[in-house]
């Protein structure tokens, strides 16, 4: 039996950060995770991945056809798989040894294998550092893991999730994806780039349900302009395999052959083999871990956070809960400003939310102003070529109040990070207006649209 002050089941972002945390603020810490590798999801399957590929897959397509515009001849641009995938996994190492680096120097102890619960303040670690622990406070951050789908049997090959699309030994022909969201426009968009066709399968009759539906839109048609196909309001009904190839069922379609599908219909809390019941954890309705404002569960000692509560699944929604939770336990105090989590979709060119959409703002009765500015009006984004996109700010009629920021356009991800501190801060429109912004960047298209809240853009 070994004693710790915390136990961590999970070394994703919200686990890891949470234990450095609790580390920083004197915690003696464990941290249980059963992959080799530490980071989660997150850095060894999901983000870190996916933004190598992303990147390698921008500029192979960029050298084979915008460089020509910009007076650059490329001749002889050729696609070496294996390295991009090789580059990719290099990156993944770079980043799940930071985090045991950042352990060691926190001084967290480390157990490899399953965490299991079996009483109050006890975790037994199953697996190769196989141990029994005890802890006044145990945290849970398991994660999640790919939602199935009906009639859909993943074979971790021709069918699969995120985890096989990041490592395709060859570029398909025709690449399924099911669902329009994060995974599927993120990683449809690097093997369209790469040359495959792709086939987007959508249940609903939009692209990123959730997002600003006037922005989905537009990201739609760009995507459609890339050479995305985007078959909406198609319910799939199974997929059945004849050696390499793969037909998928669509209701009321004829069959789609393709040679790979990708399955990305969300994502189910991580909560089997657990033991919550040796202490009475209940689960909600959708498998998730009931929680108070302060990532308590309803049985004392046990909290958690990240993807298997309530909220948005993002690496950086588990982060902000990881920090509040330890803290709040060693200091009394820390939250989450729920209004204020950027999303962001990093396909190109990216798209970035924060706060409410205008659909939730007129669902709710919300009186509000809206300003737009388009990238195309942009000095910077002429310059670098990247004029597609624009920036909508929403704020209070009445109070002018910063209540949400959709942006899609190059580095939308970043420029949203502005948003997000207005709205941390309480700002208004005219607040982000009289913020002077660095003269020729992209961050003058959020000046701008703060100024269009009140009618008066200067460059449109
Ligand atoms: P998602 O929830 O983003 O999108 C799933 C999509 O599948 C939705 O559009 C939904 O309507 C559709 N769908 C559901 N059932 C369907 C069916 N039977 N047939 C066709 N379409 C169907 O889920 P996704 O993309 O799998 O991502 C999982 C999680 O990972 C998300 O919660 C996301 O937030 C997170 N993630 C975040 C990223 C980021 O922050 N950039 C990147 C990748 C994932």
């Amino acid at each position: 039996m070994k004693k710790h002050d915390l136990i961590v089941i999970g070394a994703g972002p919200g686990g890891y950060v949470a234990a450095i945390r609790a580390a920083q603020l004197g915690l003696d810490v464990a941290c249980i995770e059963e992959e080799d590798a530490l980071g989660g999801t997150c850095v060894r399957v999901g983000c870190i991945p996916s933004k190598a590929l992303l990147e390698a897959s921008e500029r192979y397509h960029a050298a084979g056809h915008d460089l020509a515009d910009f007076g650059i001849k490329v001749a002889g641009v050729e696609l070496d798989l294996a390295r991009m995938i090789e580059r990719k996994t290099k990156v993944v190492s770079q980043n799940t040894n930071g985090v045991a680096y950042l352990f060691k120097k926190n001084k967290v102890t480390r157990y490899r294998g399953h965490g299991r619960i079996t009483g109050r303040g006890r975790v037994v670690v199953e697996g190769q550092d196989a141990n029994e622990l005890e802890a006044k406070h145990v945290l849970i951050a398991t994660g999640s893991s790919v939602a199935p789908l009906r009639g859909v049997e993943l074979d971790g090959d021709r069918v699969g999730t995120s985890t096989e699309a990041l490592s395709y030994p060859e570029v398909p022909k025709h690449l399924v994806v099911i669902g329009a969201g994060y995974i599927g426009l993120e990683l449809g968009s690097v093997w369209n780039r790469l040359g495959a066709k792709v086939t987007v399968l959508e249940y609903l009759e939009r692209i990123l349900p959730g997002m600003d539906s006037e922005i989905a839109e537009e990201a739609e048609r760009i995507f459609t302009r890339q050479g995305i196909e985007f078959r909406l309001g198609s319910k799939v009904t199974g997929t059945r395999r004849e050696g390499d190839k793969v037909f998928v069922s669509v209701e009321g379609q004829p069959d789609i052959e393709c040679d790979r599908v990708l399955v990305s219909v969300g994502r189910v809390p991580n909560t089997t083999g657990l033991g919550l019941d040796a202490v009475g954890i209940e689960l909600d309705p959708r498998g998730r871990i009931p929680i108070d404002d302060h990532f308590r569960t309803y049985v004392a000692g046990f909290y958690a956070i990240g993807d298997v509560v309530r909220g948005p699944m993002l690496a950086h929604k588990a982060e902000e809960e990881g920090i509040a939770c330890v803290e709040h336990i060693v200091t009394g105090y820390g939250h989450v400003n729920y209004d204020a989590i950027p999303g962001v979709v990093y396909t190109h060119p990216e798209i970035a939310s924060v706060g409410k959409t205008e659909d939730e703002l007129k669902s709710a009765n919300v009186p509000y102003k809206k300003g737009m500015f388009p990238f195309t009006a942009n000095g910077r984004a002429r310059a670098i070529g990247a004029t597609e996109g624009r920036v909508k700010i929403l704020a209070h009629q009445d109070t002018d109040r910063v209540l949400g920021v959709h942006i899609l356009g190059a580095h939308a991800g970043d420029l949203i990070a502005e948003a997000v501190a207005a709205i941390e801060f309480g700002a208004t429109s005219e607040d982000i207006a009289r913020t002077s912004h660095a003269h020729p960047t992209l961050a003058e298209i959020v000046k701008e649209a703060a100024f269009a809240v009140s009618g008066r853009a200067i460059h449109i």
